[in-house]
């Protein structure tokens, strides 16, 4: 079963970039760029991680920003995330990142899309993986904020496939940013957007991103399996959903295969993906993996995953067709 799943091409849709910082690149830039980590080595950094909610989660994985410069460094976080999924057999990912984690330190909005667009290009050429940049709006911030940071991405369009919002849910309801994302919409970007397992007014939340926001994707969007309603609206929509499982972990103390079953059931486009792959310490064989072995999927249930990720990819039609 190992190697069934190590052996299939896959797709990850649901990936931040700065989650992809491993502990080893976090010393190497921090000494390259003159920042004292508060940790004796990559190790001991790795034996502070102490998740046991999102807000818990959030606090260390912005600390770990701090070691990001100048493009180089988003350069070579980049490169090493698609290097390692290109190992993986991932053939295309959809990667998240969070502008304002950078611009709110003084790094350039240029800077950070540069140094990942060049990434993303070499590593197409050179590796083999194809790949499409989704920017996200921390929702713990202001709807202003979201607004100026959209108008900086207006030069570079043609570099995102879409925009996407995550951060601290509590209090922050997808509504918040209805305007945001209408304009996004506009400018022919998609839309998705998380709705973390287990958040307050979750149901409300989700509810939002169908119905309000006018979502493509929903990320995570675990918790509409206690709505019949919601989980109609998703199948008739054809939403798909990225579920992070080693991520759920974390919150449910559970990769929620019990509830990723029942969404295959139901005729959910429910799909695989890493989250924070360095801070969770899974990438998508990982969690494959221990997904099958906590659910005891067979081949064709972990099948039926992988093409649902190709068929909610925000490829065009004709290129979706060549991996189905
Ligand atoms: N949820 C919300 N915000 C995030 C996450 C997540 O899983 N990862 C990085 N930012
Ligand atoms: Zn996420």
């Amino acid at each position: 079963m190992q190697a069934f799943i190590e052996g299939m091409p896959k797709a990850e849709l649901h990936v931040h970039i700065e989650g992809t910082l491993e502990p080893e690149l976090s010393f190497a830039l921090a000494e390259k760029n003159g920042i004292e980590l508060p940790f004796d080595s990559p190790e001991a950094l790795i034996a502070a991680y102490d998740f046991h909610d999102l807000p818990s989660f959030l606090t260390i994985y912005y600390a770990g920003m701090s070691v990001l410069i100048d493009e180089s460094d988003f350069y070579k976080l980049t490169w090493d995330y698609l290097e390692k999924a290109a190992s993986q057999n991932v053939v295309y990912t959809e990667i998240f990142f969070d502008p304002q984690g950078h611009t709110s330190r003084g790094v350039a909005f240029e800077t950070v899309i540069t140094g990942i667009r060049k990434a993303q290009v070499d590593a197409e050429q050179k590796l083999g993986i194809r790949s499409q940049l989704i920017m996200c709006f921390l929702r713990d911030m202001s709807a202003e904020s979201a607004m100026e940071h959209l108008q900086m991405a207006k030069p570079y369009l043609g570099w995102l496939v879409g925009v996407g919002l995550d951060s601290d849910e509590y209090n922050n309801p997808p509504v918040k940013f209805k305007d945001v994302f209408a304009l996004a919409k506009q400018w022919g970007l998609k839309l998705t957007m998380h709705c973390d397992v287990n958040q307050k007014n979750t149901l409300d939340h989700i509810r939002q991103v169908i119905e309000v926001i006018g979502v493509d994707r929903i990320d995570h969007g675990v918790n509409s399996l206690e709505s019949d309603e919601l989980c109609e609206l998703i199948v008739e929509k054809q939403l798909g959903l990225t579920v992070c499982p080693v991520s759920n972990r974390f919150v449910v103390q559970s990769l929620t295969a019990n509830e990723i079953r029942t969404m295959l059931d139901k005729g959910m486009l429910a799909t695989i993906n890493s989250d924070d792959p360095a801070y969770f310490r899974a990438y998508m064989n990982e969690n494959l993996i221990e997904l099958q072995q906590e659910g005891d999927f067979s081949q064709s249930e972990l099948k039926t995953l992988m093409a649902n990720a190709f068929k909610v990819t925000w490829l065009p039609e004709e290129d979706k067709a060549a991996y189905l």
